[in-house]
């Protein structure tokens, strides 16, 4: 069987390889790919032709899809998604992977997710969204006087939802969280700590249009303290089917640009494969409170919903708080989770497609892996991710040392140059370098002596990828 994957991060890249290791696998094909993805074996980067919410770009790659006979096409990012291409892909005939456009507003529209966790008892922090700005920066300013004390406002308004919330999630002077309605590529959710810093955002966004229709609505929600956990899972639901979700093994992202979670927020500096302490209590929890509400939800609002999901949580006393679904897997999650996963990628996905979720025997490799992200950090004139940076940089891999190491490399922003030429840098997440261990630490220290293989002007990356 041959696969189109759609998109050109490390995600793509650690599912190219997957699928190319999967014995009934011919070839995989990745539009448009990446300088990783051109590389690996059984694999071929496959210009994207032209702007994906373009009817003739969507025509263009089924015409490629039938081309290839690919038996199934794997959307990897949330554009494609939002663009309706797994709409037109399914009206017309054609296999793939991912939620339609309707049940893609999980992600596509925060004010349409909060909704539905409200809906549907989701455990999640209080909330409230706005398309006017005056609105807005009032329900701020009572949120901002509300948590120092000052009983004005939001926190008697209505019943927590998600059915209660056990230990109180804002405390005194706790940040609100201001978040663009759309999707606007990592720049569309801020952690305000001031009314000063909230006010500056909703103008930015609301006012000025800095994230164009993507932040005219923003969602502003409690700010929940507690230790972040990312889980993935397959979701089979789609009218008249018996409904199923199949979650993975856990993982944790690292947001923060810089070591011990300071400095801007970030697409990912790295992740580890499963979460070291989401076990028992909190994994119970988010089945009950978390993922069982999801799916009746999904089922209930006749979703139709064939893809991989991704749930955002904050764990707080072994209570799971989801702060957001994405309608795809994550990207550095994928990363840590795809090389401990012990199934074919491949078999997974057709028992989506064929609606035998609830049979498929998923399993997993024990230890745990650990992948640390290199991003392009400073140079002369540039400040570095996720500031500006400079693009086309040589990246230079001593392969042996590499694999010395028990490493593999995930490219993400990367150009190709062709079979046997140095990829180079094209992106702010230049690439992550994945490895496994018996245990967190041994999958971290192989992982650390990976990345000592690869080196590129002005490489930059969090030292601490794993570690709390
Ligand atoms: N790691 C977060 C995301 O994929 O959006």
């Amino acid at each position: 069987m041959n696969i189109l994957i759609i998109g050109s991060g490390g995600r793509e890249h650690a599912m190219a390889w997957k699928l190319a290791e999967e014995p009934n696998i011919d070839r995989v094909y990745v539009s448009p790919g990446n300088g990783g993805t051109g590389l690996e074996e059984k694999c071929e980067n496959v210009p994207l032709p032209g702007d994906l919410r373009e009817e003739k770009t969507q025509e263009a790659l089924m015409e490629i899809a039938r081309n290839i006979h690919a038996g199934i096409t794997v959307i990897g990012p949330e554009a494609p998604l939002e663009a309706g291409l797994v709409d037109r892909f399914r009206d017309n005939g054609l296999p793939i992977i991912g939620p339609n456009r309707a049940a893609s507003r999980l992600e596509t529209s925060k004010s349409y997710a909060k909704s539905f966790m409200e809906k549907y008892g989701v455990r999640t922090s209080r909330s409230r969204f706005f398309t006017g700005y005056e609105a807005a920066l009032g329900y701020a300013e009572n949120y901002f006087k509300d948590t120092l004390g000052i009983p004005t406002g939001i926190r008697s308004e209505g019943s927590p939802p998600g059915g209660g919330d056990p230990a109180g999630v804002t405390s005194a002077g706790a940040p609100l969280v201001i978040k663009a309605d759309g999707l606007a590529a990592g720049k569309g959710v801020v952690i305000a700590l001031t009314i000063e810093e909230a006010e500056a955002s909703l103008r930015s966004f609301m006012k000025e249009g800095r994230l164009g229709k993507a932040g005219k609505t923003v969602v502003m929600e409690e700010f929940v303290e507690g230790r972040e956990v990312s889980v993935l899972a397959a979701v089979s639901v789609s009218p008249k089917r018996a409904p199923f979700m199949l979650p993975f093994i856990s993982a944790r992202d690292h947001k923060r640009r810089f070591d011990g979670g300071s400095g801007p927020n970030t697409g990912g500096m790295g992740a580890i494969a499963p979460a070291p302490d989401f076990f028992g209590a909190a994994q119970q929890d988010f089945a009950a409170r978390i993922l069982a509400p999801t799916l009746r939800g999904m089922e209930q609002e006749g979703m139709d919903y064939r893809g991989f999901i991704f749930f955002g949580l904050m764990i707080r006393e072994n209570h799971c708080y989801l702060l957001e679904y994405n309608a795809r897997l994550g990207d550095p999650e994928t990363q840590a989770v795809l090389p401990l996963m012990d199934s074919n990628f491949s078999d997974l996905c057709l028992a989506i497609l064929e609606n035998r979720l609830d049979r498929f025997p998923l399993m997993w490799k024990k230890g745990a892996v650990c992948a640390p992200v290199a991003v392009a950090g400073e140079i002369p004139g540039f400040p570095g991710y996720p500031g500006p940076y400079r693009n086309g940089n040589p990246i230079r891999v001593d392969r042996e040392r590499l694999i010395h190491a028990g490493a593999r490399l995930f490219a993400a922003g990367t150009a190709y140059a062709g079979k046997g030429e140095e990829m180079l840098t094209a992106g702010g997440r230049v690439l992550a370098v994945s490895a496994w261990g018996a245990d967190g630490e041994e999958a971290r220290r192989r992982a650390y002596e990976g990345l000592a293989a690869v080196s590129f002007e002005g490489m930059a990356f969090r030292t601490d990828i794993g570690r709390g």
